[in-house]
């Protein structure tokens, strides 16, 4: 081999350790990402938003469903000696949970639903939670809100008792009349429901047999709000033709973004 030959080797080999060592660096940056760029990950944001799994959001928030509750409130309030009125239905069960954990980890936030991270969180603007304040921020945010209270409505709503004829007042001064049971009337009407991504469908029919307040729980059994969500109507099976007045704008499907998948219930 001639000298000059091995010169080149040398150098070829040399280019080629830097620049591998070069690559294993930014492979190691990209891993780790800084504070500001894992904040701005477009994993926030939409579209990614919607692809994403539990798994990719927990491998940065894992604190979400480890934190416990304070054992004791500063005051000196124990936390086990506390009961709020929204916890006092026969189906309330266990130690005080953090607001994540009674969603997603409690035995029955996983008996009824399977809600996900992007269930609820559909992107939020960090500028300054204002989705009209600048040209890239995401569109159709909620001001001041990282999440929809829609979403929540959906579960957290008043008790429509209104519009359920044969229902003469609210479920608190009615239930005993029904036997605590709204299968009485809804083993007839609207049986087409519950056919969404984030519940339980079967799961949530087995409970209701066992006690009317797991479907009170969801539909005016922990009402953050003063009205009700406006639910789909969807078309049943003896539903009557005419539609009743207080029906008329109501869609008759749910939202396309929760639309079930046809594989399967758990
Ligand atoms: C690469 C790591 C990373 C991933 C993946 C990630 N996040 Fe974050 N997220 C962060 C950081 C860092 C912050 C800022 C935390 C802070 O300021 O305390 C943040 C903030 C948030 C906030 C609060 C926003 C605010 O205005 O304060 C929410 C809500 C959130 N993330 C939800 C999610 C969801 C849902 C997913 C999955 C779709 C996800 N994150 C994936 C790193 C990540
Ligand atoms: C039932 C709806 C719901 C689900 C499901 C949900 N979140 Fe949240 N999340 C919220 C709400 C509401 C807040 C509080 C927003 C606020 O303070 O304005 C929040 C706050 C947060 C925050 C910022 C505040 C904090 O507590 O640190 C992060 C991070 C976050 N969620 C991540 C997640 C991850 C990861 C998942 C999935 C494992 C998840 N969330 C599932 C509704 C939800
Ligand atoms: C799919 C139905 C569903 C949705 C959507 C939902 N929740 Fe809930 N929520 C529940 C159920 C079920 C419980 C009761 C859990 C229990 O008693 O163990 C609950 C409990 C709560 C509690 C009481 C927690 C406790 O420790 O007692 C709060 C607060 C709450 N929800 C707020 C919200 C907010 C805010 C949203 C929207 C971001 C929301 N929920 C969305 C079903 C839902
Ligand atoms: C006396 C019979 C009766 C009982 C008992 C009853 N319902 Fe109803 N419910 C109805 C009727 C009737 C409707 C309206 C049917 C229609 O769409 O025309 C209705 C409608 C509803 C709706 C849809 C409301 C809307 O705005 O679209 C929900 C949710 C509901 N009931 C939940 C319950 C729950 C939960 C219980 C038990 C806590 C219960 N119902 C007990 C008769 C009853
Ligand atoms: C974990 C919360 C949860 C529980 C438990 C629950 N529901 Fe619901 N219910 C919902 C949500 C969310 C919707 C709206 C779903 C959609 O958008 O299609 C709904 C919709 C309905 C509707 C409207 C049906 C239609 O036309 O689409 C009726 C009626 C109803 N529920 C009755 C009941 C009864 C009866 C039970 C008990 C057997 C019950 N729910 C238990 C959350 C719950």
């Amino acid at each position: 081999m001639k000298p000059r030959s091995i010169y080149q080797i040398f150098m070829l080999s040399l280019s080629i350790l830097m620049l591998l060592s070069l690559s294993t660096a930014n492979a190691a940056k990209a891993e780790k990402k800084n504070y500001e760029q894992a904040r701005w990950d477009p994993i926030h944001f939409k579209p990614a938003i919607d692809k994403a799994t539990d798994e990719q959001c927990l491998a940065c928030h894992q604190e979400i469903l480890d934190r416990k509750v304070r054992k004791e409130s500063p005051a000196g309030v124990k936390a086990s000696d506390a009961l709020a009125w929204y916890q006092t239905l026969e189906t309330y069960e266990g130690e005080q949970e953090t607001f994540h954990r009674r969603h997603l980890k409690t035995p029955m936030a996983k008996r009824l639903m399977k809600l996900k991270c992007n269930t609820c969180h559909q992107g939020n603007d960090l500028r300054d939670e204002n989705p009209g304040s600048s040209a890239t921020a995401q569109k159709g945010l909620t001001l001041r809100k990282m999440v929809d209270p829609n979403v929540c409505l959906m579960c957290h709503g008043t008790f429509n008792y209104k519009v359920m004829t044969g229902l003469p007042g609210p479920w608190p001064e009615s239930s005993e009349t029904f036997a605590n049971n709204c299968l009485t009337c809804h083993a007839a009407f609207r049986t087409n429901r519950h056919k969404v991504n984030f519940l339980n469908t079967e799961e949530i029919e087995k409970a209701g047999t066992e006690n009317g307040d797991f479907c009170y729980g969801c539909h005016g059994g922990r009402a953050w709000f003063r009205v009700g969500f406006p639910y789909p109507r969807h078309e049943w099976p003896g539903m009557a033709k005419e539609i009743p007045d207080w029906a008329k704008d109501r869609p008759t499907e749910s939202d396309p973004r929760f639309a079930a998948k046809p594989s399967g219930d758990k």
